[in-house]
């Protein structure tokens, strides 16, 4: 079977596992790296905890080269077990296209749909601006994802290659626990 709709029915048949398994997402340590500083550098990147409840996300990457006319993120999914393996998902978006027509990935519409409300990466290219999310919290995640997500309680990490004209820039790791 061609990769692609492999991933497609991997992910209809999770998105078909609904309300079995309630789960509720726990961010545990946000990572930004900088690969080509003369690309862009994080003004911030962090998990700030408000109380036990409420703990957010935030993160501002200060581009270098504007406009950015090429975009590319590669994302892939990471289970915890002796270190971190890779799990189910692996996928490369063109965020240009992407921001087109979202519906030409719906794995990716999915991870975009999650956190949406808080990045001002809501357009097309050209980008002639830094990138920013600003205070993502589990909650505003689980609100989407809760119960969609078939996964096994457990540790896990979202690894995502930001890549320009070829070369990864940046690398952003989303560490979480499923509850
Ligand atoms: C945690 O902080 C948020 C935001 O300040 C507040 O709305 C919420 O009530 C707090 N929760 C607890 C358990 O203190
Ligand atoms: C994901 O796919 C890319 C491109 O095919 C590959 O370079 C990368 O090693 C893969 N990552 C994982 C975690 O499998
Ligand atoms: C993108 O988000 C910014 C900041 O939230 C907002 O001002 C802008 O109108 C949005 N643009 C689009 C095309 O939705």
């Amino acid at each position: 079977m061609a990769p692609k709709l492999k991933l497609l029915l991997h992910f209809l048949l999770a998105m078909q596992l609904v309300s079995e398994a309630p789960s509720l997402v726990e961010f545990k340590n946000i990572k930004c790296e900088a690969v080509d500083t003369e690309f862009c550098t994080f003004d911030y990147c962090h998990l700030k905890s408000v109380n036990r409840t409420y703990k957010y996300i935030s993160l501002r990457a200060k581009m270098l080269k504007l406009p950015i006319t090429d975009a590319k993120v590669n994302a892939a999914l990471y289970q915890r077990l002796n270190g971190y393996k890779p799990f189910l998902y692996n996928i490369t978006v063109d965020c240009c296209k992407f921001f087109k027509n979202q519906k030409s990935s719906p794995v990716a519409s999915f991870i975009y749909d999650s956190f949406k409300g808080f990045s001002n990466l809501n357009h097309s290219c050209p980008y002639n601006h830094d990138m920013v999310l600003d205070k993502l919290s589990a909650a505003s995640v689980n609100h989407r994802v809760t119960n969609i997500l078939p996964f096994p309680e457990g540790e896990y990490m979202l690894n995502f290659n930001w890549i320009s004209h070829g070369s990864i820039r940046a690398v952003l790791k989303v560490y979480f626990a499923l509850t």
